[in-house]
């Protein structure tokens, strides 16, 4: 039997555990995603930033870097998690009381290029952000945003591949057209461990990004990275692009 979104313990999600495992000792393969994605929308917004961009983090889990990335072009950044714990943690990082010191590493990155020098993260990011609770599988396109991310989500909440192509689907209809956007795989997980939980993942690879990916963009690239952070899976993929002339689901 192949566990499915919903049958996974999202209620019981631990953020802290998570991020303790993940990125309280920064990694050197997230510090190169963090260069490669800010690299990509300054080059996107190279020509100048639109009035009002909206950005939106999918499946944001406790992870603040993606959002961070966005911070320089956004007017508003909405980060969308379903597990309730997780949203419960990303409300305390956008509170007024600013984000934990965990996240100051991969600013540090960021602020090397100069559309993010200026910026002073923690002020911008607890004045724009806001988080809401929402299942990725619900966007049927009738949202839609000017940049977006989605990180380790199609690919780490299910083992079936029609939710992985349908998450990867869904995240891309909710993007205007000629919108940036960046999204990582974990490449070959067999599933992880949170905590004491255990959760679910389907096995993707370059190819099968490329191919969920078909037809939705205007500009790619696939980054194959080869780190292992821990036994069970091979590495991370790295997609960045423009969406195309966005079709809505059908
Ligand atoms: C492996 S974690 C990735 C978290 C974070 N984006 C990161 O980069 O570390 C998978 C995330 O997907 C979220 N998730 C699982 N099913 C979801 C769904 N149907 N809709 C939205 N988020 C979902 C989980 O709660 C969790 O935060």
């Amino acid at each position: 039997m192949m566990d499915r979104n919903a049958d996974a313990p999202w209620s019981q999600f631990d953020p802290e555990a998570y991020v303790d495992l993940n990125y309280r000792t920064p990694l050197d393969v997230d510090l190169l995603i963090v260069r490669l994605m800010r690299d990509h929308f300054s080059r996107c917004f190279a020509a100048g930033v639109p009035d009002s961009v909206r950005g939106v983090d999918v499946g944001a889990g406790a992870n603040l870097y993606p959002a961070l990335s966005m911070l320089p072009w956004c007017e508003k950044i909405l980060l969308l998690e379903y597990a309730r714990p997780n949203v419960e943690y990303l409300e305390r990082q956008a509170s007024p009381a600013g984000y934990d010191a965990a996240w100051d590493a991969f600013w540090g990155v960021l602020r090397e290029a100069p559309a993010y020098r200026d910026v002073e993260p923690r002020d911008r990011f607890s004045e724009i952000v806001r988080v809401e609770r929402a299942n990725l599988l619900d966007l049927d396109g009738q949202r839609r945003w000017d940049i977006g991310t989605m990180f380790f989500v199609a690919d780490s909440m299910s083992e079936c591949p029609d939710e992985f192509r349908r998450g990867v689907r869904c995240f891309m209809d909710a993007l205007n057209e000629g919108a940036p956007f960046a999204a990582a795989f974990m490449k070959e997980s067999v599933g992880y461990r949170v905590g004491d939980h255990r959760y679910p993942a389907y096995r993707v690879n370059g190819d099968r990004v490329r191919e969920s990916l078909g037809g939705l963009t205007a500009e790619l690239e696939i980054h194959d990275l080869h780190h292992m952070v821990r036994p069970g899976h091979e590495g991370m993929i790295l997609a960045l692009g423009r969406r195309n002339a966005a079709v809505a689901v059908p």
